[in-house]
């Protein structure tokens, strides 16, 4: 028997195979940028564990990794830009070339939030890769260099993602079925 979370799915938005594909086409694009440069993965939890885990295995080049982990208080389908830091980085990063990797940009107030407290801590570089962004979305302005899928303005679960802390292990980006949402929420 397959894993019963599949039938949750209403609709497969983005294909593992266009994931993965994406996923060649950016970690080729990093490793050309980053060549002979000291690189830090950031990835933020929990959701950017999976994406990063792909994308790290196809960077040709020597990686250091740190994490984040975050919550933004509100409900659980929408951030309302306040965000706490559940847990801080492990190294400094002063001087160091920064790539902070998200799943997914909805509002952008999570990883704006992300950027300014990054940049105060004085890294050599720091740019944002993002696997999907909600189209039309954003509340402030982003400059996201290594951006992945451009998607609707809809509540999406798999790689990585979630609902209620479930779905994250779906090889795929899909919609749920209006019945899937009769659980308790959560956030990350
Ligand atoms: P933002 O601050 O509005 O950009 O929200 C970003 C964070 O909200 C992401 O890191 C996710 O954790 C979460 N999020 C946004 N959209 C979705 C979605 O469609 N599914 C699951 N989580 C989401
Ligand atoms: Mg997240």
């Amino acid at each position: 028997m397959g894993n019963p979370v599949h039938e949750d799915i209403e609709k497969i938005l983005i294909s593992s195979e266009e994931i993965q594909e994406k996923i060649g086409h950016l970690a080729k694009q990093i490793t050309e940028d980053y060549r002979g440069r000291d690189l830090l993965l950031v990835g933020v939890l929990k959701g950017a564990f999976v994406f990063m885990s792909d994308l790290a295995r196809e960077i040709d080049l020597p990686i250091d990794f740190d994490f984040m982990a975050v919550s933004s208080y509100g409900s659980s389908t929408k951030s309302s830009g306040v965000v706490r830091i559940l847990k801080d980085l492990d190294y400094e990063i002063t001087g160091r070339h920064v790539l902070l990797v998200e799943d997914i940009i909805d509002s952008g107030l999570t990883i704006s939030y992300l950027l300014r407290y990054l940049e105060a801590r004085g890294p050599a570089t720091l740019e944002i890769c993002s696997l999907f962004w909600k189209k039309g979305e954003q509340a402030v302005e982003l400059d996201v260099k290594y951006p992945g899928f451009e998607i609707p303005p809809v509540f999406v679960v798999g790689y990585g993602l979630d609902f209620a802390e479930k779905y994250r292990n779906l090889p795929y980006i899909g919609i749920l079925k209006p019945s899937a949402y009769q659980q308790t929420p959560s956030s990350g």
